[in-house]
Formats: C-alpha cells, sequence, structure tokens
C-alpha cells in the first residue's frame, strides 16, 4: 500500500527548509488540540474518525439502499448546495466513465439540483427527467437551506403528477440530522427514508457520511474502499512530526507562502474529472479559513485546458500566487496518438506514445516554467485513481485544513459569513419574521445612488 505524497521541491526557492521545521512546535501543539478536539469548534470534529466508528449496519444500509436504487431507477436525482453537494460531486465525477450520463449503463443517469435557483436549469431538467424513472436524495443537514427545499419541492411536485403518493414517498431519501429542522419533520411526517448526518460533522467535511457514501454507492462506486483509503490516511497522519506527515506539511507551507504575501492558492489538475474535486477543496478551504478579514483565496484551474487561457495570468501575471497541482502517478489509459501518413502536422515524432505520456510531459514542464516564472509550486502525488486512494486525498485534504485554519488562528468549522446573504434574501422575498430587516434594506435601496451605464 502506498501513501498520498507532496513533493515541495519547487517550493524551496521561496521559503526556507529551516523556516519550515521552526514551526514543528506549533504544529505538534496544534496537534495536539485537534486529536484532543479541544480547540474552537472543537465540536466538530467528529470527521477525524468518521470511517472508523461507521457502523456495518449503516453501511450496509446505504449499499442496500442504493442497489435498490439502480435497479429501480433510471434518474437519481442528488439535491444539495455547498457541503451538502460537493463531495458527492467530485467523487462521482473523478471515479465514473467520463461520459457515465451518456452511457446505455448499469447504473442510474446523474443529475444534481438544489445548487442554483435558475429556473431555466429547473425547467431543462424536467425535460430530461420526463417519463424515466426517477429518484431523488435530498441532503440538508439543516434541514432548513432555501435551495435545496425548493428543488425538493418542484420535483416532489413533478413525481405527484405522474405517480401515486405511495410511489413519491418510496423515490424520496432525505439525509439531513438525526432530529431537527423541517426536513427531517417532514420526511417524518410524508413517511420518506431518511439517513443521518452526524452532529458532529460540518457540511464540508461530511463527504464520508450518508451525504456523499449513498450518491457515491448509487454511482456504483466501492464505499468501503473509499472510507479503507480515509481510515489507512487517518493512521498514517496520527505523527506530528513534519517531515513524516505530509499533511501537515503542506498546512504549514502554504501559511508561510501567506505570511510572504501570496494570498491565492491555485489548485491545477490535469484531468477533466478532478474539476469538481477542485469545486470540494476549494469550498472545503475557502469556507473554513476566509473568515477575521484573514484566508488564503483558493482558485482552481484545469490543464491544459487553462494552460491556453490563464495558463498565461500565472506564468508572468501579479506574483501573489502558489500553485498546488494535483497528479495522478499512473496512467489511467493506454490511448495513443496514431502515426500520420507525410507526418502533415508534424507529429509523428508522438506516434505510439500515450495521451497519458504526454499529459505527465505537460506537466514537468509547468512545474518548471512556473517556477521559472516565480510561481512556488507544490504537488500533491496520488498513487493511482480509484475508491481506495481517493478516500486517502480526501482525509489529507480534511486534516491538512484543520491544522491550516488553526494555524490562522480562526474556527476552520464554522461560517458565519454565509447567513449575510441569507438574511438578506429572505427580507427582501418578505419571509416572515423578517420585517425589520425588509423595511431596513428597501431604505437602503432607495437611498442608493445607481451608476448604471
Ligand atoms: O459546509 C457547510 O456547512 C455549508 O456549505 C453547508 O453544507 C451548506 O450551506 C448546505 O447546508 P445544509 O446542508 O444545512 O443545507
Amino acid at each position: 500500500m502506498k501513501y498520498i505524497q507532496l513533493d515541495y521541491t519547487y517550493m524551496m526557492d521561496f521559503v526556507r527548509e529551516k523556516d519550515i521545521l521552526k514551526m514543528q512546535s506549533k504544529v505538534t501543539d496544534v496537534h495536539k488540540v485537534i486529536e484532543e478536539r479541544t480547540g474552537i469548534g472543537g465540536d466538530f470534529l467528529g470527521w477525524l474518525d468518521l470511517a472508523h466508528r461507521m457502523p456495518v449496519s449503516e453501511l450496509e444500509s446505504i449499499v442496500k439502499t442504493a442497489e435498490e436504487i439502480q435497479k429501480t431507477s433510471d434518474i437519481f436525482v442528488v439535491i444539495g448546495i455547498g457541503g451538502s453537494y460537493l463531495g458527492a460531486r467530485a467523487v462521482i465525477d473523478s471515479l465514473s466513465h467520463s461520459f457515465h450520463n451518456a452511457l446505455p449503463h448499469k447504473s442510474p443517469q446523474i443529475f444534481f439540483a438544489g445548487q442554483n435557483m435558475s429556473g431555466k436549469y429547473y425547467e431543462d431538467l424536467k425535460e430530461v427527467l420526463m417519463n424515466k424513472r426517477l429518484t431523488v436524495n435530498v441532503i440538508s443537514k439543516s434541514g432548513t437551506t432555501t435551495e435545496p427545499a425548493l428543488a425538493l419541492r418542484y420535483f416532489r411536485d413533478l413525481m405527484q403528477s405522474v405517480m401515486a403518493s405511495g410511489q413519491v414517498k418510496q423515490r424520496i431519501i432525505a439525509t439531513t440530522d438525526a432530529a431537527k429542522g423541517s426536513l427531517k419533520k417532514m420526511a417524518d411526517q410524508e413517511g420518506y427514508r431518511t439517513f443521518v448526518i452526524p452532529d458532529d460533522v460540518g457540511g464540508r467535511y461530511s463527504v464520508l457520511t450518508p451525504v456523499g457514501l449513498l450518491p457515491v454507492a448509487v454511482a456504483g462506486i466501492n464505499i468501503n474502499e473509499l472510507l479503507q483509503g480515509a481510515r489507512d490516511m487517518e493512521a498514517y497522519l496520527k505523527e506530528p512530526d513534519l517531515k513524516k506527515n505530509p499533511a501537515y506539511m503542506y498546512a504549514v507551507i502554504r501559511n508561510s507562502m501567506y505570511a510572504s504575501g501570496k494570498a491565492i492558492e491555485i489548485m491545477a489538475n490535469f484531468d477533466p474529472s478532478l474539476h469538481f474535486f477542485s469545486e470540494w477543496w476549494k469550498q472545503l478551504y475557502g469556507e473554513s479559513e476566509g473568515k477575521d478579514n484573514k484566508g488564503i483565496y483558493p482558485a482552481s484551474v484545469d490543464y491544459s485546458t487553462d494552460l491556453h487561457s490563464m495558463g498565461q495570468w500565472v506564468q508572468q501575471g501579479a506574483r501573489n500566487i502558489f500553485e498546488t497541482l494535483l497528479w495522478i502517478e499512473k496512467s489511467r489509459s493506454g490511448a495513443a496518438v496514431p502515426t500520420l501518413q507525410n507526418d502533415l502536422d508534424g507529429f509523428n515524432f508522438l506516434s505510439g506514445k500515450t495521451f497519458d505520456f504526454v499529459n505527465e510531459k505537460a506537466y514537468q514542464g509547468v512545474t518548471l516554467a512556473h517556477h521559472d516564472g516565480r510561481v512556488p509550486n507544490m504537488s500533491v502525488m496520488i498513487p493511482e485513481m480509484n475508491a481506495y486512494y481517493l478516500g486517502q486525498l480526501i482525509y489529507f485534504f480534511e486534516k491538512a485544513c484543520a491544522m491550516s485554519g488553526y494555524l490562522l488562528r480562526v474556527n476552520p468549522f464554522d461560517q458565519p459569513g454565509v447567513e449575510a446573504y441569507k438574511s438578506n434574501m429572505f427580507a427582501l422575498l418578505g419571509k416572515k419574521g423578517f420585517e425589520e430587516k425588509n423595511k431596513e434594506l428597501m431604505e437602503t435601496l432607495k437611498t442608493i445612488e445607481r451608476r448604471v451605464v
């Protein structure tokens, strides 16, 4: 068995090893605080040992439900937003066929909803679902979030228009709190099956709970392997020594970049299937660290695509960035470059080489070019892309995020800033209880001098 590794070679011109190692005693202290769950937000550290403590009966129930959904559904719609959305999408996209929804499949087509409020999106999705056997998994820890609640109404209505109520309740599965929230109340009243999100696990750390596991299992991915990867990484990262703990090394390096004025971290992948992994990572780090007027801004690019757009900025733009590259070491495909008679395009020197070989040279070329362009970069090396190593990778970034947030002296487990837009939106929508706020906002809107060209 191998582990995820951090290659920080191309960081060494920008941070001194002895300065990294000076952080060891701080890291050891924070490690203790994390393990003993005594720091700020310590009530939300349940993800630390999730993979260990998940009861076998719960796992069996997830797998059984997923198998039933696979047999009885053409389409599976996963409704959720933020931490109740991105983890499942990241895992499914990373591990499934690139064109999963376009293939005649063993498992249903999977679509996501509740992550936006675009009427067009809902109407278009409705068209796709027409006359199909649909199952919905609505996911909301609080059970009160507007976007998924409205999406559930929409699809429930649609189902009720074409099937008997007994069938509708069979085809809606709620993943939510054990006791609180209107989704839980609705599920109990309507008789929906439910899966529970543990109290001590926040949304963005919940991918290895039923939040992520049920959709992932429906996609035909082995959730036991995913959890085993997380379990092994959990054991591996018990070691506070920076030279033995790649997650803590990553946390220390990014904090030292931030301290030196590099306030933007760009995650780059070399495989389109990892696009949503970067989205998951952005939420994890952005929502965990961006508070108290602090925090690295997490951005992402997809290479090669973005080498021909944002690549210019990365190579020669403002030098306030550093890069974290995701590299999969073992090739996933034998697709190779054919020979062209007469070599009309001049690419016969690559005849017979695999696309993955060319991709690897692009990766090596990028690390060197960006280093030369004064962009410190490090690589997270993934031995192979499968459920096991993805489980390791998820745990790696979660543990690093806890360390990094505490080093930055913020609470990495809350998200107070998310409430601001919600209360404005409720007030503007005329929700009961927001009358005062509504008046205040209407006044503000009147006094704002609009400038439109
Ligand atoms: O990480 C978080 O806590 C958030 O991103 C939530 O997951 C998101 O706001 C959705 O919340 P809920 O699951 O309560 O609907």
